[in-house]
C-alpha cells in the first residue's frame, strides 16, 4: 500500500537492518507453526511472508501474531504493523528529544507530576537514602534506566534485605539505578491478577493541538514484578470504552480465555476510569509535543490513572483474528490521525 509522506530512505534503511537479522531459521520454524495452526502448507506461508514483509511492509512477527495466513487482502490492509509503526517514530519523535522517553530517570524527572509515587536515583554514597527509601516503602521496584527490552525491572523486599551497603553495590553494579515505589492498582484490575500491575497501553499522536487515542491494550501479568511478555504477561485489546474485545494472547501462541492463576474472563474485562484514562494522556502527551507519537504504559488506582512510561518506539498491539473473532485492525485510525 503506498504510504504517502513517510520516506522512502529510512524504509530502505529500515528492511535492509531487518534484513541483515533475519534469522532464517527462525522465520522457517515461525512459518511452519502457522501452517500447521491454519491448515495451510509452509512452502505456501514462506512465500507469503516474505512478499508481506517485502512489499507489504508486514513483519514476520505481525504476519504470525495477527494471523495474517486467514486474512484476505482487504482484512490485511487495516491492520498496523511493526515496519509502519516504525516509520512512524521515526517521523513523529524528534531526535532531539526522544532520549527523555528512552532513559527511564530523565522520563521520572520530566513527567514526575504524572508519577503519582515516590521515586529516587541511585548514586555512589547513598546506601542510607536508598535504605530509608526501602525500608519506608516495604516492597521496591528497580529500574535499569536504558534499553533493557522489557526485562530491566526488579522487584524487592526490605525485609529479605540483610547488609545494605552490599544491596546498594549491587543496584550500582548491575545497573538498577532507579527506584520506585510500587504502584497500588484499582481493585478491578487486581481482581485479574493481584500480584502485577497491570498497565494499560494507550497508543497514541499528539498533532499539535489534538490527541487522537489509536488503539488501546490492556496487559496483564502472572504475578511477576512485570507484566511484560519476557515476564509471561500477555494482553487483550480494549475498545472506546475500555472493554475487552476477546481474550487474551501473546507472541508465543498462548491463548488465555481465563487468566491461568485468577481464573477472571478477559472478554469480561472493563477497565475502570475510561473517561479520566482518555483526558490523562491527553495532558501527558502536550508535555514533549515534539515526540508526537507514543505507546503510553499507564496503571488506573483507586484515585485515577498514573503514569508509567512513555515508549517513544511505540510498538504494536493489535486484534488477534483466531481468538478474537475481530478480522479488522487499527490502521484506519492512524490514517484518519496522522494522515499518511
Ligand atoms: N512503580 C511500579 N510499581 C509496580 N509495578 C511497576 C512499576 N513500574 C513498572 N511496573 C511493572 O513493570 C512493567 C514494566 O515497567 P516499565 O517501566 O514499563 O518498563 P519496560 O516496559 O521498559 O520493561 C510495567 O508494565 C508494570 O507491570
Ligand atoms: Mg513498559
Amino acid at each position: 500500500m503506498p504510504s504517502r509522506g513517510l520516506g522512502l530512505a529510512p524504509r530502505l534503511h529500515y528492511l535492509a537492518d531487518r534484513a541483515r537479522r533475519i534469522n532464517v531459521g527462525s522465520v522457517l520454524e515461525r512459518a511452519k507453526e502457522t501452517a500447521a495452526q491454519h491448515g495451510r502448507s509452509t512452502p505456501v506461508i514462506v512465500a507469503d511472508m516474505l512478499w508481506s514483509a517485502g512489499f507489504r511492509q508486514v513483519g514476520f512477527q505481525d504476519y504470525v501474531d495477527y494471523d495474517f495466513a486467514i486474512l484476505n487482502r482487504a482484512e490485511r490492509a487495516t491492520y498496523m504493523t511493526h515496519p509502519v509503526s516504525n516509520e512512524l517514530s521515526q517521523k513523529y519523535d524528534h531526535p532531539d528529544f526522544r532520549h527523555l522517553f528512552q532513559d527511564k530517570v530523565e522520563f521520572d524527572r520530566v513527567f514526575s507530576d504524572f508519577l503519582c509515587r515516590e521515586w529516587m536515583v541511585v548514586e555512589p554514597g547513598n546506601a542510607d537514602a536508598v535504605r530509608e527509601f526501602t525500608v519506608r516503602q516495604g516492597t521496591i521496584v528497580t529500574k535499569e534506566p536504558v534499553g533493557q527490552a522489557g526485562t530491566g525491572v526488579h522487584r524487592y523486599h526490605a525485609a529479605d534485605i540483610a547488609d545494605w551497603d552490599e544491596f546498594h553495590r549491587g543496584l550500582l553494579a548491575r545497573g538498577e539505578l532507579l527506584i520506585e515505589e510500587v504502584i497500588v492498582q484499582h481493585e478491578d484490575l487486581a481482581a485479574v491478577c493481584p500480584g502485577t500491575v497491570n498497565t494499560t497501553r494507550v497508543t497514541a499522536f499528539f498533532d499539535g493541538e489534538k490527541t487522537h487515542i489509536l488503539a488501546i491494550a490492556q496487559k496483564f501479568g502472572r504475578g511477576a514484578v512485570s507484566d511484560q511478555m519476557t515476564f509471561g504477561g500477555f494482553y487483550t485489546m480494549l475498545d472506546d470504552d475500555g472493554h475487552a474485545v476477546g481474550p487474551g494472547y501473546d507472541s508465543h501462541s498462548h491463548v488465555h480465555v481465563r487468566h491461568p492463576d485468577s481464573g477472571f474472563v478477559i472478554a469480561d474485562f472493563q477497565l475502570p476510569m475510561i473517561d479520566q484514562v482518555k483526558e490523562f494522556v491527553d495532558r501527558v502527551a502536550r508535555v514533549v509535543p515534539q515526540v508526537q507519537y507514543v505507546g503510553w504504559d499507564i496503571v488506573v488506582t483507586p484515585d485515577g490513572p498514573v503514569l508509567v512510561e512513555g515508549n517513544w518506539g511505540a510498538g504494536v498491539y493489535e486484534n488477534k483474528p483466531s481468538v478474537t473473532g475481530v478480522r479488522t485492525g487499527h490502521k484506519p485510525r492512524y490514517r484518519a490521525a496522522i494522515g499518511f
